[in-house]
Protein backbone atom coordinates (compact mmCIF):
# COMPACT_ATOMS: atom_id res chain seq x y z
CA UNK A 1 0.00 0.00 0.00
CA UNK A 2 1.48 3.26 -0.82
CA UNK A 3 0.83 6.50 1.18
CA UNK A 4 0.05 9.09 -0.40
CA UNK A 5 0.47 13.53 0.47
CA UNK A 6 -1.31 15.72 -1.97
CA UNK A 7 0.74 19.24 -1.45
CA UNK A 8 -1.91 22.42 -2.22
CA UNK A 9 -5.59 21.06 -2.41
CA UNK A 10 -7.35 23.44 -5.21
CA UNK A 11 -8.75 22.08 -8.37
CA UNK A 12 -6.07 19.96 -9.43
CA UNK A 13 -5.14 18.75 -5.79
CA UNK A 14 -8.98 17.36 -5.60
CA UNK A 15 -8.44 15.97 -8.95
CA UNK A 16 -5.13 13.98 -7.87
CA UNK A 17 -7.33 13.55 -4.71
CA UNK A 18 -9.98 11.59 -6.61
CA UNK A 19 -7.36 9.58 -8.92
CA UNK A 20 -5.57 8.18 -5.85
CA UNK A 21 -8.99 7.49 -3.88
CA UNK A 22 -9.84 5.68 -6.97
CA UNK A 23 -7.35 2.95 -6.31
CA UNK A 24 -6.95 -0.01 -4.07
CA UNK A 25 -2.91 0.11 -3.70
CA UNK A 26 -2.82 3.58 -2.19
CA UNK A 27 -4.39 5.37 0.15
CA UNK A 28 -4.15 9.51 0.88
CA UNK A 29 -2.69 9.91 4.44
CA UNK A 30 -2.01 13.77 4.29
CA UNK A 31 -2.95 16.97 2.43
CA UNK A 32 -0.93 20.08 2.78
CA UNK A 33 -2.46 23.39 2.39
CA UNK A 34 -1.74 26.74 3.38
CA UNK A 35 -5.50 27.36 3.37
CA UNK A 36 -7.12 27.19 7.15
CA UNK A 37 -10.51 26.64 5.64
CA UNK A 38 -9.40 23.95 3.46
CA UNK A 39 -12.16 21.76 4.28
CA UNK A 40 -14.69 24.51 3.96
CA UNK A 41 -13.47 25.79 0.64
CA UNK A 42 -13.65 22.12 -0.68
CA UNK A 43 -16.98 21.62 -0.93
CA UNK A 44 -16.79 24.64 -3.69
CA UNK A 45 -16.81 23.43 -7.25
CA UNK A 46 -14.04 25.02 -9.49
CA UNK A 47 -11.86 24.39 -12.19
CA UNK A 48 -12.44 24.02 -15.96
CA UNK A 49 -12.37 19.97 -16.09
CA UNK A 50 -14.81 18.05 -14.86
CA UNK A 51 -13.68 15.27 -12.11
CA UNK A 52 -12.58 17.75 -9.12
CA UNK A 53 -16.01 18.38 -8.05
CA UNK A 54 -16.76 15.03 -5.67
CA UNK A 55 -17.03 15.03 -1.76
CA UNK A 56 -13.80 14.68 0.28
CA UNK A 57 -13.60 12.25 2.66
CA UNK A 58 -11.38 14.00 5.04
CA UNK A 59 -11.44 10.89 8.04
CA UNK A 60 -8.23 9.20 8.06
CA UNK A 61 -6.11 12.24 6.80
CA UNK A 62 -3.66 14.73 8.69
CA UNK A 63 -3.96 18.35 7.21
CA UNK A 64 -0.57 20.27 7.59
CA UNK A 65 -0.07 23.84 6.36
CA UNK A 66 3.56 23.54 5.62
CA UNK A 67 5.18 21.03 3.65
CA UNK A 68 8.26 20.31 5.94
CA UNK A 69 6.21 19.79 8.61
CA UNK A 70 4.20 16.64 6.54
CA UNK A 71 7.28 15.13 5.24
CA UNK A 72 8.73 14.97 8.46
CA UNK A 73 5.94 13.50 10.32
CA UNK A 74 4.31 11.35 7.68
CA UNK A 75 6.48 8.62 6.29
CA UNK A 76 5.01 9.23 2.73
CA UNK A 77 6.10 6.77 -0.33
CA UNK A 78 4.57 9.25 -3.03
CA UNK A 79 3.28 13.02 -3.47
CA UNK A 80 1.05 15.03 -5.86
CA UNK A 81 2.67 18.57 -5.80
CA UNK A 82 -0.43 20.90 -7.04
CA UNK A 83 0.57 23.48 -5.94
CA UNK A 84 0.36 26.93 -7.58
CA UNK A 85 3.09 26.96 -10.45
CA UNK A 86 5.80 29.26 -9.32
CA UNK A 87 6.20 27.00 -6.12
CA UNK A 88 6.92 23.44 -8.18
CA UNK A 89 10.70 23.49 -7.73
CA UNK A 90 11.17 24.37 -4.31
CA UNK A 91 8.43 21.64 -3.28
CA UNK A 92 9.71 19.14 -5.52
CA UNK A 93 13.14 19.29 -4.63
CA UNK A 94 12.37 19.58 -1.12
CA UNK A 95 10.05 16.43 -0.99
CA UNK A 96 12.68 14.57 -3.61
CA UNK A 97 15.68 15.22 -1.11
CA UNK A 98 13.55 13.43 1.92
CA UNK A 99 12.92 10.14 -0.45
CA UNK A 100 9.53 10.42 -1.64
CA UNK A 101 8.33 9.75 -5.08
CA UNK A 102 6.95 12.95 -7.03
CA UNK A 103 4.11 13.34 -9.57
CA UNK A 104 4.42 17.31 -9.88
CA UNK A 105 1.55 18.98 -12.08
CA UNK A 106 2.50 21.01 -15.07
CA UNK A 107 4.15 23.12 -16.46
CA UNK A 108 7.23 21.51 -14.69
CA UNK A 109 8.49 24.91 -13.84
CA UNK A 110 8.48 28.92 -14.25
CA UNK A 111 11.77 29.27 -15.89
CA UNK A 112 14.68 26.11 -17.33
CA UNK A 113 16.64 27.07 -14.74
CA UNK A 114 14.32 25.52 -11.92
CA UNK A 115 13.85 22.40 -14.29
CA UNK A 116 16.90 21.45 -14.52
CA UNK A 117 17.29 21.88 -10.40
CA UNK A 118 14.11 19.54 -10.16
CA UNK A 119 15.67 17.04 -12.55
CA UNK A 120 19.01 17.07 -10.78
CA UNK A 121 17.07 16.27 -7.53
CA UNK A 122 15.63 13.42 -8.81
CA UNK A 123 18.54 11.96 -10.35
CA UNK A 124 20.70 12.73 -6.55
CA UNK A 125 17.60 11.00 -4.96
CA UNK A 126 17.00 8.06 -6.87
CA UNK A 127 13.20 8.52 -6.82
CA UNK A 128 10.72 9.05 -9.64
CA UNK A 129 10.37 12.31 -10.92
CA UNK A 130 7.42 12.30 -13.36
CA UNK A 131 5.31 16.01 -14.52
CA UNK A 132 1.65 15.89 -14.88
CA UNK A 133 1.49 16.37 -18.68
CA UNK A 134 -1.81 14.56 -18.72
CA UNK A 135 -2.72 15.25 -22.30
CA UNK A 136 -0.03 12.52 -23.26
CA UNK A 137 -1.89 10.13 -21.07
CA UNK A 138 -5.78 11.13 -22.22
CA UNK A 139 -6.90 8.21 -23.72
CA UNK A 140 -8.63 9.65 -26.99
CA UNK A 141 -4.75 11.45 -27.62
CA UNK A 142 -2.94 8.61 -26.58
CA UNK A 143 -5.00 6.57 -29.47
CA UNK A 144 -4.38 9.63 -31.95
CA UNK A 145 -0.60 9.27 -31.27
CA UNK A 146 -0.91 5.56 -32.21
CA UNK A 147 -2.82 6.09 -35.03
CA UNK A 148 -0.85 8.23 -36.63
CA UNK A 149 2.60 6.29 -36.03
CA UNK A 150 0.72 3.37 -37.45
CA UNK A 151 0.93 4.79 -40.39
CA UNK A 152 -2.21 3.01 -42.23
CA UNK A 153 -3.65 6.67 -42.99
CA UNK A 154 -0.38 7.47 -44.34
CA UNK A 155 1.46 10.87 -43.95
CA UNK A 156 0.35 13.24 -41.69
CA UNK A 157 -0.03 16.94 -43.45
CA UNK A 158 -1.39 18.95 -40.84
CA UNK A 159 -2.93 19.31 -37.42
CA UNK A 160 -4.49 22.09 -35.31
CA UNK A 161 -5.10 22.59 -31.59
CA UNK A 162 -7.17 24.33 -30.08
CA UNK A 163 -7.49 24.93 -26.18
CA UNK A 164 -10.20 27.86 -24.97
CA UNK A 165 -11.46 28.58 -21.88
CA UNK A 166 -12.80 32.18 -19.70
CA UNK A 167 -10.64 33.30 -17.70
CA UNK A 168 -9.90 31.16 -15.14
CA UNK A 169 -11.01 32.71 -11.66
CA UNK A 170 -11.01 29.61 -9.31
CA UNK A 171 -7.28 30.32 -8.17
CA UNK A 172 -5.88 30.89 -4.60
CA UNK A 173 -5.46 34.44 -4.42
CA UNK A 174 -5.64 34.77 -8.02
CA UNK A 175 -2.38 33.50 -8.80
CA UNK A 176 -2.94 32.51 -12.08
CA UNK A 177 -3.47 35.73 -13.27
CA UNK A 178 -0.04 36.69 -11.77
CA UNK A 179 2.54 36.36 -15.11
CA UNK A 180 5.16 36.09 -12.53
CA UNK A 181 3.30 33.29 -10.73
CA UNK A 182 1.63 30.84 -13.74
CA UNK A 183 3.60 32.19 -16.87
CA UNK A 184 0.37 33.30 -18.00
CA UNK A 185 -2.10 31.84 -20.30
CA UNK A 186 1.04 30.34 -22.67
CA UNK A 187 2.72 28.34 -20.11
CA UNK A 188 -0.79 27.49 -17.80
CA UNK A 189 -3.01 26.47 -20.81
CA UNK A 190 -1.19 26.47 -23.75
CA UNK A 191 1.43 24.21 -22.64
CA UNK A 192 -0.29 21.21 -22.97
CA UNK A 193 -0.63 21.46 -26.74
CA UNK A 194 2.77 22.32 -27.50
CA UNK A 195 3.68 19.21 -25.36
CA UNK A 196 1.53 17.30 -27.36
CA UNK A 197 3.02 18.81 -30.27
CA UNK A 198 5.67 17.96 -29.10
CA UNK A 199 5.03 14.21 -28.21
CA UNK A 200 3.49 13.53 -31.53
CA UNK A 201 6.09 15.07 -34.03
CA UNK A 202 9.21 15.64 -32.24
CA UNK A 203 11.00 19.03 -31.12
CA UNK A 204 9.96 21.76 -34.18
CA UNK A 205 13.03 23.65 -35.81
CA UNK A 206 11.29 26.86 -34.82
CA UNK A 207 8.05 28.56 -33.88
CA UNK A 208 5.99 30.99 -35.29
CA UNK A 209 3.76 32.73 -32.59
CA UNK A 210 1.01 35.58 -32.79
CA UNK A 211 -0.58 37.28 -29.41
CA UNK A 212 -3.01 38.99 -28.36
CA UNK A 213 -2.44 41.51 -24.98
CA UNK A 214 -5.29 41.43 -22.09
CA UNK A 215 -6.21 43.52 -19.72
CA UNK A 216 -3.33 43.15 -17.16
CA UNK A 217 -0.36 43.53 -20.12
CA UNK A 218 0.40 39.61 -20.73
CA UNK A 219 -1.14 37.07 -23.24
CA UNK A 220 -4.79 36.36 -23.09
CA UNK A 221 -4.24 34.29 -26.47
CA UNK A 222 -1.86 32.57 -28.32
CA UNK A 223 -1.56 31.33 -31.96
CA UNK A 224 1.43 29.30 -32.90
CA UNK A 225 2.79 27.58 -36.40
CA UNK A 226 5.28 24.73 -35.15
CA UNK A 227 7.97 24.43 -38.14
CA UNK A 228 8.80 21.08 -39.54
CA UNK A 229 11.26 20.59 -42.26
CA UNK A 230 9.11 18.16 -44.17
CA UNK A 231 6.25 21.40 -44.67
CA UNK A 232 3.94 19.76 -42.37
CA UNK A 233 1.10 22.77 -41.32
CA UNK A 234 0.94 22.51 -37.29
CA UNK A 235 -0.78 25.10 -35.07
CA UNK A 236 -2.18 25.55 -31.86
CA UNK A 237 -4.68 28.46 -30.22
CA UNK A 238 -4.96 28.99 -26.80
CA UNK A 239 -6.39 31.43 -24.86
CA UNK A 240 -8.10 32.50 -21.72
CA UNK A 241 -10.18 35.20 -23.03
CA UNK A 242 -13.43 33.90 -23.75
CA UNK A 243 -16.79 35.22 -22.52
CA UNK A 244 -17.65 33.18 -19.89
CA UNK A 245 -20.43 31.33 -21.02
CA UNK A 246 -18.33 29.85 -23.64
CA UNK A 247 -17.12 27.04 -21.81
CA UNK A 248 -13.97 24.48 -22.15
CA UNK A 249 -13.00 24.21 -25.40
CA UNK A 250 -10.10 21.31 -26.14
CA UNK A 251 -10.14 20.48 -29.64
CA UNK A 252 -7.86 18.38 -32.47
CA UNK A 253 -8.08 17.96 -36.52
CA UNK A 254 -4.93 15.52 -37.23
CA UNK A 255 -5.06 15.18 -41.08
CA UNK A 256 -3.87 12.10 -42.41
CA UNK A 257 -3.29 11.55 -46.22
CA UNK A 258 -6.34 8.64 -46.19
CA UNK A 259 -7.67 10.10 -42.96
CA UNK A 260 -9.04 12.97 -40.95
CA UNK A 261 -8.64 12.42 -36.87
CA UNK A 262 -10.96 14.80 -35.08
CA UNK A 263 -11.21 15.03 -31.03
CA UNK A 264 -13.35 18.08 -29.86
CA UNK A 265 -14.83 17.97 -25.95
CA UNK A 266 -17.72 20.15 -27.06
CA UNK A 267 -19.14 17.42 -29.72
CA UNK A 268 -20.58 14.17 -29.21
CA UNK A 269 -18.97 12.12 -29.61
CA UNK A 270 -15.95 13.95 -29.06
CA UNK A 271 -13.53 11.22 -31.31
CA UNK A 272 -13.78 10.10 -34.33
CA UNK A 273 -11.69 9.04 -37.23
CA UNK A 274 -13.02 10.07 -40.55
CA UNK A 275 -11.27 7.62 -43.50
CA UNK A 276 -11.47 9.02 -46.99
CA UNK A 277 -12.71 6.01 -47.89
CA UNK A 278 -15.41 4.82 -45.44
CA UNK A 279 -17.76 6.32 -42.53
CA UNK A 280 -16.26 8.31 -39.92
CA UNK A 281 -16.26 5.78 -36.44
CA UNK A 282 -15.19 6.29 -33.00
CA UNK A 283 -11.88 4.00 -31.83
CA UNK A 284 -12.04 2.19 -29.02
CA UNK A 285 -9.85 3.98 -26.32
CA UNK A 286 -8.73 2.60 -22.82
CA UNK A 287 -10.63 3.41 -19.81
CA UNK A 288 -10.00 6.24 -17.35
CA UNK A 289 -9.11 9.52 -18.10
CA UNK A 290 -5.69 11.61 -18.27
CA UNK A 291 -5.07 12.27 -15.00
CA UNK A 292 -6.61 8.66 -13.51
CA UNK A 293 -3.93 7.26 -16.45
CA UNK A 294 -0.81 9.25 -15.42
CA UNK A 295 -1.09 8.41 -11.73
CA UNK A 296 -1.71 4.46 -12.84
CA UNK A 297 1.69 5.22 -14.63
CA UNK A 298 3.84 6.32 -11.99
CA UNK A 299 2.76 3.39 -9.47
CA UNK A 300 3.32 0.87 -12.32
CA UNK A 301 7.34 2.18 -12.74
CA UNK A 302 7.41 2.83 -9.07
CA UNK A 303 6.60 -0.90 -8.68
CA UNK A 304 9.54 -1.83 -11.11
CA UNK A 305 7.95 -2.74 -14.34
CA UNK A 306 9.67 -0.94 -17.73
CA UNK A 307 7.51 0.78 -19.24
CA UNK A 308 7.66 2.56 -22.76
CA UNK A 309 8.67 6.37 -21.78
CA UNK A 310 5.36 8.47 -22.44
CA UNK A 311 6.78 11.17 -20.48
CA UNK A 312 10.10 12.16 -19.97
CA UNK A 313 11.88 14.85 -17.82
CA UNK A 314 13.75 16.40 -20.57
CA UNK A 315 10.50 16.68 -22.76
CA UNK A 316 8.93 18.50 -19.75
CA UNK A 317 11.98 20.82 -19.79
CA UNK A 318 11.82 20.70 -23.29
CA UNK A 319 8.30 22.34 -23.53
CA UNK A 320 9.33 24.85 -21.37
CA UNK A 321 11.68 25.61 -23.78
CA UNK A 322 9.50 25.41 -26.77
CA UNK A 323 7.12 27.69 -25.04
CA UNK A 324 9.99 30.23 -24.02
CA UNK A 325 10.33 30.16 -27.55
CA UNK A 326 6.96 31.07 -28.74
CA UNK A 327 6.70 33.89 -26.34
CA UNK A 328 10.01 35.43 -27.75
CA UNK A 329 8.51 34.65 -31.47
CA UNK A 330 5.55 37.47 -30.46
CA UNK A 331 8.06 39.56 -28.78
CA UNK A 332 9.99 39.93 -31.64
CA UNK A 333 7.60 39.54 -34.52
CA UNK A 334 9.89 36.71 -36.01
CA UNK A 335 10.51 32.79 -36.14
CA UNK A 336 12.15 31.67 -33.08
CA UNK A 337 14.37 28.34 -33.49
CA UNK A 338 14.41 25.89 -30.92
CA UNK A 339 17.98 25.27 -29.29
N1 LIG B 1 -3.12 19.08 -15.75
C1 LIG B 1 -4.14 19.91 -15.85
O1 LIG B 1 -5.07 19.70 -16.63
C2 LIG B 1 -4.18 21.14 -14.97
C3 LIG B 1 -5.36 21.89 -14.86
C4 LIG B 1 -5.36 22.99 -13.99
C5 LIG B 1 -4.21 23.33 -13.28
N2 LIG B 1 -3.07 22.59 -13.45
C6 LIG B 1 -1.83 22.94 -12.70
O2 LIG B 1 -2.02 22.53 -11.34
C7 LIG B 1 -1.34 23.45 -10.47
C8 LIG B 1 -2.36 23.97 -9.45
O3 LIG B 1 -3.39 24.68 -10.11
P1 LIG B 1 -4.87 24.80 -9.46
O4 LIG B 1 -5.76 25.24 -10.57
O5 LIG B 1 -5.19 23.58 -8.69
O6 LIG B 1 -4.65 26.04 -8.46
P2 LIG B 1 -5.52 26.37 -7.15
O7 LIG B 1 -5.25 27.80 -6.83
O8 LIG B 1 -6.92 25.91 -7.35
O9 LIG B 1 -4.86 25.42 -6.03
C9 LIG B 1 -3.62 25.70 -5.43
C10 LIG B 1 -3.71 25.28 -3.96
O10 LIG B 1 -2.41 25.43 -3.37
C11 LIG B 1 -2.57 26.02 -2.07
N3 LIG B 1 -1.32 26.71 -1.71
C12 LIG B 1 -0.85 27.90 -2.17
N4 LIG B 1 0.36 28.18 -1.62
C13 LIG B 1 0.65 27.11 -0.81
C14 LIG B 1 1.78 26.79 0.01
N5 LIG B 1 2.83 27.62 0.12
N6 LIG B 1 1.74 25.63 0.72
C15 LIG B 1 0.67 24.81 0.64
N7 LIG B 1 -0.43 25.06 -0.12
C16 LIG B 1 -0.41 26.21 -0.84
C17 LIG B 1 -3.76 26.96 -2.22
O11 LIG B 1 -4.36 27.26 -0.96
C18 LIG B 1 -4.68 26.15 -3.14
O12 LIG B 1 -5.55 25.33 -2.39
C19 LIG B 1 -0.74 24.53 -11.39
O13 LIG B 1 0.61 24.25 -11.64
C20 LIG B 1 -1.54 24.42 -12.66
O14 LIG B 1 -0.82 24.82 -13.82
C21 LIG B 1 -3.04 21.50 -14.25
Amino acid sequence: MLNIGVVGFGFMGRMHYRCWKGRDDAKIVAICDINENVVEDSKKAVGNVAGAEEAIDFSGINIYPDLGKMLAQEKLDVVSITLPTFLHADSTVQALETGVHVLCEKPMSLHVPECERMIAAAKDSGKILQIGHCLRFWPEWAVARQIVADGKYGKLLAASFRRLSAPPTWSHENWLMNQQRSGGVELDLHIHDSDYVQYLLGTPRAVCSFGAKGAGGGLAHIVTQYLYDDNMVITAEGGWAMAPSFGFEMSMNIILEKATIVYDCTRDPAFKVCPVDGDAFTPEVPSGDGYIRQIDHLVRLINGESLPPVTTLEQSLNSIKIVEAEKESIRTGGIVSIK
